[in-house]
C-alpha cells in the first residue's frame, strides 16, 4: 500500500508498504530518516520515540499505515534550518548527556515534549516524563541536568523575548 503524511512539515509518501510494517520501519528505511533508533522494537525502551500529531509515541507499535494523512515529528524535525539545533538538543550536548546516543533521539523528544508542556519542571517532573525512555550508558544524573539546562535556557529566552 502506499501511505502519505506529512513528515516534519513536509509532505511524503512511501510505497509497497506492508501491512505489519512499523512507522519507525517506514521512517528509517524508506524515507531517509534513521534518526528514531530501533533499540527493542517492543516499546520497552523509548528511543524510537517520535511526535505523532503532536503526542510523543513509540513509532515500533504504529502500523505505517497509522499515520495516513497524519503529521510526524521526528528528533530530525526539532531542528530547523534558520534556528539550527533545538534548545534541549543542543543542551544534551552541552551537559555531556550523549555517550552511545541510542537513547538520545527518544530522550530528545520527550523533553521537547515535557518542556513545551511543563517550561519549568521539577526533578519529580522530569523523572516521571521520562520514565519510558531507557538509556544505559549515563546513569541518568547528565540528563537530568541537560534537562535542567534546557530549561533554564528556553526560560531565560523567553524572559527576553518578553522584556
Ligand atoms: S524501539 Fe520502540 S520502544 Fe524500543
Ligand atoms: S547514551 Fe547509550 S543508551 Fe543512553
Amino acid at each position: 500500500m502506499r501511505v502519505t503524511f506529512n513528515a516534519n512539515g513536509r509532505p511524503v509518501e512511501a510505497d509497497d508498504v506492508w501491512e505489519g510494517e512499523s512507522l519507525l520501519f517506514m521512517l528509517r528505511e524508506r524515507l531517509g530518516l534513521p534518526g528514531s533508533k530501533n533499540a527493542c522494537e517492543q516499546g520497552e525502551c523509548g528511543s524510537c520515540t517520535v511526535y505523532l500529531d503532536g503526542s510523543p509515541v513509540c513509532s515500533c507499535l504504529v502500523a505505517a499505515g497509522q499515520v495516513q494523512d497524519r503529521e510526524v515529528r521526528t528528533v530530525e524535525g526539532l531542528a530547523d534550518d534558520e534556528n539550527g539545533l533545538d534548545p534541549v538538543q543542543q543542551a544534551f550536548i552541552d551537559a555531556g548527556a550523549v555517550q552511545c546516543g541510542f537513547c538520545t533521539p527518544g530522550l530528545l523528544v520527550q523533553t521537547h515534549d515535557l518542556l513545551e508542556r511543563e517550561p519549568q519542571p521539577s526533578d519529580s517532573d522530569i523523572r516521571e516524563a521520562l520514565s519510558g525512555n531507557l538509556c544505559r550508558c549515563t546513569g541518568y544524573e547528565k540528563i537530568m541536568d541537560a534537562v535542567r539546562l534546557a530549561s533554564a535556557r528556553k526560560c531565560s529566552n523567553s524572559s527576553e523575548v518578553s522584556q
